[in-house]
């Protein structure tokens, strides 16, 4: 199932890796290796490798690498196959299609088209006599002509079977419905899933339409039904609006609940607005929303739920390297209902006005305590001092330690030291966390990978050695005596090398970049070792290598061949003295 060999070492180096990453990071040599900024955890300072010579990236911080296709299905969140379409592309090259790939791929068309044509039909039946009540609803909900346009607003009529029956007609199998989760199915038979509801398309940051949205025009409930998982849709990394979001003019995005609040942002101009798909904010839609911007201003709703879902939002974004602000809704309990009572330039206020998140969250704490009382008081100055000691520059500790101390009328000495006995406590914690990895050193050499496991250190060590070094020095391929694969003692470990070296033997390219069927965290293990060791190749270290591997593997053989004489022995002498 795979593609030529051939071919896909011709497509690797058709496409170097510091260019193909070069595209989306900005790359600074520094030896032998490129550094630059994580694109796939957010980061301030560089730990994110791309080694030229090896083909591969590898980042120190996340442990994410691989080779150039890697990065393009990490990168773009692509499929192997589309992958390497998309490199063959970039490089002017024809794909030899393999048969499953190739209808897989035509399956995801068949899914964008068919979604497309769904969404074409709802979009219709707003406007056909069936919609008059739904068109009247959109009406109400204040939403514009032009914007329903743009979104795809639509509406699913309050039938079983009017959707299924266009799409039937426009040549669309049963299955095909089904594999869209348009349809739901009783007794063998399949009926419309969406009915009589308000239906917003949720498209890709390309534009394909990949699910549904649908609202329900009165106060029944469950209020939205949404499309689950498919072939073409996943919830986590996709964010409604971004497609529009993207090509914004503003240096940041706004981020909301509801879709009803993104379109009708857009509607008065806020064109940088996205908001979740009806799930709490995700990792992946994190990192998709650091691609595009370096800010953003959480605008959940008023409610506790809202409050809660920002503060849960606030560390996930930082840690991405995202600046937060957030907005606090004055009057009104979402965006939407804010701009149709008190429109644009009020909203444009509240933008202004939106606190960073270390105001935010040093009213959230305040907003717990009674100031009047001492004892909650000093809780107040203790948990706000907590928050004040994570800050990384002085300025701001200054700045918001003043701010404290002002509300909790103590002195600004006092509350120095107050955040001075936080500061000294997380180090203290810190502390005694690296001193637990240090005393279990054996802990801390395991990968970070739980699926992969060394149960033999001294062996895994070397054998990490051999794969390093026969990447950076294919020739020593030659010298690996009778070293095999099943001589290692880490399955993964043996399985690259006996793909390398069958590889080595077929005069084939000897990379990272060109391994198969590895899975992305087999890859990332693998750039990982050929990253860490970085020292020179050296023939008698590699021996010694070697020789480690197949001492440890004859050792483990013999103490298992003593259990077994052990065994026979102890079974001999029962014998013996019943006979
Ligand atoms: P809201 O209840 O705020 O909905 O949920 P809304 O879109 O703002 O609609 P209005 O203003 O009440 O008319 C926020 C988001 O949570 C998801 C939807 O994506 C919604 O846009 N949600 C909500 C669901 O998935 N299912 C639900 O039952 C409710
Ligand atoms: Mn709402």
């Amino acid at each position: 199932m795979a593609f030529p060999a051939s071919f896909i070492d011709e497509l690797v180096a058709r496409n170097p890796i510091e260019d193909v990453v070069g595209q989306y990071v900005s790359l600074k040599r520094s030896g032998a290796n490129m550094f630059g900024l994580c694109p796939f955890h957010g980061e301030k300072t560089a730990s994110f490798s791309v080694a030229p010579d090896k083909g591969i990236y590898y980042c120190f911080g996340c442990h994410k690498g691989g080779g150039v296709v890697n990065f393009m299905m990490e990168v773009e969140g692509l499929s192997y196959p589309d992958a390497v379409r998309s490199l063959a592309k970039r490089a002017g090259m024809e794909v030899p299609e393999d048969e499953q790939y190739q209808s897989r791929y035509r399956q995801q068309e068949r899914l964008w088209a068919l979604m497309k044509e769904a969404g074409r039909f709802f979009y219709q039946q707003l406007y056909a006599p069936a919609g008059a009540k739904c068109l009247e609803y959109v009406a109400g909900r204040g939403l514009s002509k032009s914007i329903v346009t743009r979104f795809g607003i639509g509406y699913a009529p309050d039938s079983w079977n009017a959707l299924v029956d266009a799409m039937r007609k426009k040549g669309y199998t049963d299955k095909e419905l089904r594999d869209a989760d348009l349809v739901g199915e009783k007794n063998g038979r399949i009926y419309d899933r969406f009915r009589n509801r308000l239906m917003f398309p949720i498209f890709d940051v390309r534009g394909n339409v990949i699910g549904f949205g649908g609202r329900v025009l009165d106060d029944s409930k469950p209020k939205y039904l949404n499309s689950n998982e498919t072939l073409i849709f996943n919830k986590r990394k996709n964010l409604f609006g971004l497609n529009f979001a993207k090509k914004t003019k503003q240096p940041y995005m706004i981020l909301v609940e509801g879709n009803i609040d993104v379109v009708t942002l857009h509607q008065y101009g806020f064109d940088n607005a996205v908001a979740s798909l009806g799930t709490s904010l995700t990792e992946e839609q994190v990192t998709l929303l650091s691609r595009y911007t370096e800010q953003v201003v959480l605008t959940y709703d008023g409610d506790e739920a809202g409050q809660r879902a920002a503060q849960r939002a606030i560390p996930m974004l930082e840690k991405s390297g995202i600046q937060v602000k957030v907005l606090r809704m004055k009057d009104a309990k979402d965006p939407d209902e804010f701009l149709h009572k008190f429109g644009a330039d009020r909203f444009k206020l509240l933008l202004e006005d939106s606190a960073n998140r270390v105001e935010y969250q040093l009213n959230a704490i305040r907003s717990k305590y009674d100031l009047r009382v001492d004892d909650e008081k000093i809780k107040f100055v203790q948990e706000a001092a907590e928050l004040i000691s994570t800050l990384d520059s002085s300025v701001k500790r200054e700045v918001y330690g003043g701010r404290v101390a002002e509300s909790a009328g103590i002195s600004l000495d006092a509350m120095k030291l107050e955040v001075n006995k936080a500061f000294k406590r997380r180090m203290a914690r810190e502390r005694k966390r690296q001193e637990k990895i240090d005393l279990a050193p054996m802990q801390a050499l395991q990968p970070k990978d739980r699926s992969i496991r060394y149960d033999n250190m001294k062996s895994a060590m070397a054998e990490e050695g051999i794969i390093a070094q026969v990447i950076r020095e294919p020739a020593l391929l030659d010298k690996t005596g009778m070293l095999r694969g099943e001589d290692f003692s880490v399955e993964l470990l043996g399985r690259v090398f006996a793909q390398l070296q069958t590889r080595h033997k077929q005069g084939l390219e000897v990379s990272v970049a060109v391994l198969s069927e590895l899975t992305a965290q087999e890859m990332s293990h693998i750039t990982g070792i050929c990253q860490k060791h970085q020292g020179p190749v050296n023939e008698d270290a590699f021996h010694d290598c070697v020789r480690i591997v197949l001492n440890e593997k004859q050792r483990s053989k013999v103490s298992s061949d003593d259990d077994l004489l052990a065994l026979q022995k102890k079974l001999m002498e029962s014998k013996g003295t019943k006979g």
